[in-house]
């Protein structure tokens, strides 16, 4: 961000927007961690980046947050006080939480939030059991609130479609590079709303909800988080083909040395170019990928276009975004504070 260069109010930087909204609901989402089993209850302090494995605190990445800042400026953007969406942000970064302490055990993933993953140090079992009481105790939080039980339906609609399009995600890998079972670039924009853009969706109308804002601002706003949330899934893609590993806390080529079937590599496939050629010849060779392979690919996606392809598509996404924006009316600060981070989740490191 642009440091203020005149004495005129400046709108927040985005991390301080972060910052802001974290400080609203953490309260809530450190005493309703605190009603879980001990044991689990450690587990998801370790998530949030509050303890050490055995529960010393300390401060640690516990991520960017952006779920509960959406439900703030949801209900901010209502005309509500941002503690109107704090039950909604305390759902949605639990069930978040949830989802990713599932998702590195589906993805056999290491690392998170430049630590060691929950299954990686407490076991797979404990992992996902912490996991499903993070999902009940989120239904729990949001039932209890003013406006909860009519928000349980938007947060179990948004739940359903996370799992089908995790399930999808999963059986994508099991599918050819090439040919006709071959992954579709449309196909696997599908699973990315579901999978990503669902939660945001939910994330952000849930906030407005519990603001009071009319059923139609909610459904406009759901659509708007999935719209960014697409954008997002397309972003982590690139991040996680091209990003820096010390700004990701993920190594660099990962999603390519696991050779995962992202949105820059399906459509580089896709591309009618000589490179998308060689591309499907290396990654249908026998054999465990290696370091220079990995790069090789890597090189070869970005010269068939691919990273490009999931650039443009993360700005089309981001397009709709504004344009679902300008069409609801938002009250006070919430709007352009909404815009700012919205955009952040496209342009972050890139
Ligand atoms: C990671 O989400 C999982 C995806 C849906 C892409 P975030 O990038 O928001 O994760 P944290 O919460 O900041 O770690
Ligand atoms: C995560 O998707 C989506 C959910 C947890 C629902 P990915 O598997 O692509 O995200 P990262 O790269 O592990 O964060
Ligand atoms: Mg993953
Ligand atoms: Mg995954």
């Amino acid at each position: 961000m642009t440091p203020p260069t005149s004495a005129a109010p400046t709108a927040p930087s985005v991390p301080q927007l972060l910052d802001r909204c974290r400080d609203v609901v953490r309260p809530a989402l450190t005493e309703a961690v605190g009603r879980l089993h001990p044991w689990l209850g450690e587990m998801a302090a370790y998530s949030f980046g509050w303890c050490e494995v055995g529960g010393a605190p300390v401060v640690a990445s516990g991520g960017k947050g952006v779920r509960q800042a959406l439900a703030v400026l949801g209900a901010e953007a209502a005309g509500a006080p941002g503690r109107s969406g704090v039950a909604a942000a305390v759902a949605v970064e639990l069930v978040h939480t949830f989802s990713l302490l599932h998702d590195d055990i589906m993805d056999g993933d290491p690392t998170r939030r430049r630590r060691a993953t929950v299954w990686k140090v407490y076991g797979t079992g404990p992992a996902v059991l912490a996991g499903d009481a993070l999902f009940a105790l989120a239904v729990e939080t949001l039932v209890q609130a003013p406006g909860g039980p009519a928000g349980v339906r938007l947060l179990s609609a948004a739940l359903a479609d996370v799992v089908s399009g995790q399930a999808d995600d999963l059986l994508f890998a099991t599918r050819p590079w090439t040919g006709p079972e071959r992954v579709r670039p449309e196909e696997y924009r599908t699973m990315a709303e579901r999978k990503t853009g669902a939660l945001l969706g939910c994330a952000l109308s849930l906030g407005a909800a519990l603001g009071g804002a009319p059923p139609a601002t909610v459904a406009a706003l759901e659509r708007v988080g999935r719209h960014a949330g697409t954008a997002f899934q397309m972003v982590d893609d690139v991040l996680g083909i091209w990003g820096d590993p010390a700004v990701t806390g993920k190594p660099v080529h990962g999603d390519l040395r696991e050779r995962k079937k992202t949105y820059p590599v399906l459509a580089a496939l896709d591309a009618p170019v000589p490179a998308a050629r060689r591309l499907a010849a290396l990654l249908e060779s026998a054999g465990a990928p290696d370091e220079a392979s990995t790069r090789r690919a890597a090189a070869l996606v970005e010269e068939a276009g691919g990273r490009t392809a999931a650039l443009a598509e993360a700005r089309r996404h981001l397009a709709a975004v504004e344009r679902g924006l300008d069409a609801v009316p938002l009250a006070g600060p919430g709007g352009g504070e909404l815009r700012a981070l919205l955009g952040f989740l496209v342009r972050r490191d890139l």
